[in-house]
């Protein structure tokens, strides 16, 4: 028997078990997958969009699959904070996981608001920003739109914390590194990418958009974004200083090894809980047997690998 394989990872101030988090808006609040995955395992999970108030979400159909992936339009549906506190949160006292909170607000006072409710929260030990959200303040264009308002929520926010900041960048802009940068300048710990990307699912048959949220959009994901979403985080951490959280697509342990050689701190695991509510924890299994097939001790080393041959 080999050696165990060191698969700590730390972002700054932040440590990990483990890189496997699970993404936002795709494990619940954690407590719905453990029939499947051992919370004391994984090194985390992002839990989904909270925001002050409770909210609905949009109407139904907010799904679709796609070629590789699936396009969704949830509307941010979630407890809102108090319940998020009172019902989900005292049940993951029992579990050693890290438990990184994401969040958004549709105006840059409630997300510093939010923030500041969050950091009162022990067992909360990260927040993650969601600014792919509208701006109800700016005609309804996303916060991540712009690096001025990037900058602006993320000050906000930062002012209103203490606890690790991770700031959640849209793959919807131009040049995502010009984002990155201004939430590096606002103060983030780190940022994670991607969110979905932007796409549509018509109805042929019935002459409509499949999705039933008015608009006909959805955020696409899956691995049909993953080359995509790769090249973002290899020039994302090319030109921040802060750590970078890779996801988009990742399905398998190899998947995941791109993203850390891309120079991803730690990566993120979306919609494969969808067709696999297993994936974090093969994903994990399948880390050690990846470091172990190919001599590598401590998971940290193979960071940015890619370019340093
Ligand atoms: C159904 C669904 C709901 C999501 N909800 C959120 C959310 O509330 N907040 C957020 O930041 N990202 C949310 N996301 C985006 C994912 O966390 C992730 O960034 C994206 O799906 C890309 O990763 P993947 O290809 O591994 O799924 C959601 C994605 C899906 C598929």
């Amino acid at each position: 028997m080999g050696s165990a394989v060191d698969l700590s990872v730390s972002l700054g101030t932040f440590s990990l078990a483990n890189p496997v988090l699970a993404a936002s808006g795709t494990f619940g609040y954690g407590l719905e997958f453990t029939p499947f995955v051992d919370l004391n395992r994984i090194g985390g999970f992002c839990t989904k969009g909270l925001s002050l108030k409770p909210r609905m979400g949009n109407p139904a159909p907010r799904v679709v699959e796609t070629a590789a992936g699936m396009l969704n339009s949830i509307g941010l549906e979630n407890v809102g904070f108090d319940r998020f506190r009172d019902e989900k949160l005292p049940h993951l006292q029992m579990y050693d996981c890290r438990v990184v909170c994401n969040f958004f607000g549709d105006t840059v006072a409630e997300y510093e608001e939010m923030a500041r409710a969050l950091s009162t929260l022990d067992r909360v030990d990260a927040l993650e920003m969601n600014i792919s959200c509208p701006n109800v303040e700016e005609g309804g264009v996303q916060f991540s739109a712009d690096p001025k308002t990037v900058e602006k929520v993320v000050s906000a926010a930062r002012r209103a914390t203490d606890k690790f900041l991770v700031v959640k960048l849209s793959p919807n802009v131009t040049d995502i590194t010009v984002t990155a940068k201004a939430a590096e300048a606002a103060g983030a710990d780190a940022v994670s990418l991607v969110n979905t990307y932007v796409g549509m699912v018509l109805d042929a048959e019935r002459a409509v958009p499949y999705l039933g949220n008015g608009n006909g959009t959805g955020g696409l994901s899956g691995p049909a974004i993953k080359p995509i979403a790769l090249n973002m985080v290899y020039q994302t951490s090319q030109a921040v200083s802060i750590p970078v959280i890779g996801l988009g697509g990742i399905r398998t342990a190899e998947d995941a090894i791109e993203y850390i050689m891309a120079g991803a701190s730690a990566i993120q695991v979306g919609t494969a809980n969808f067709f696999d509510p297993r994936a974090t924890m093969n994903i994990l299994d399948g880390l050690t047997d990846w470091c172990r097939d190919h001599d590598i001790d401590k998971i940290e080393s193979l960071r940015g690998r890619a370019w340093k041959q």
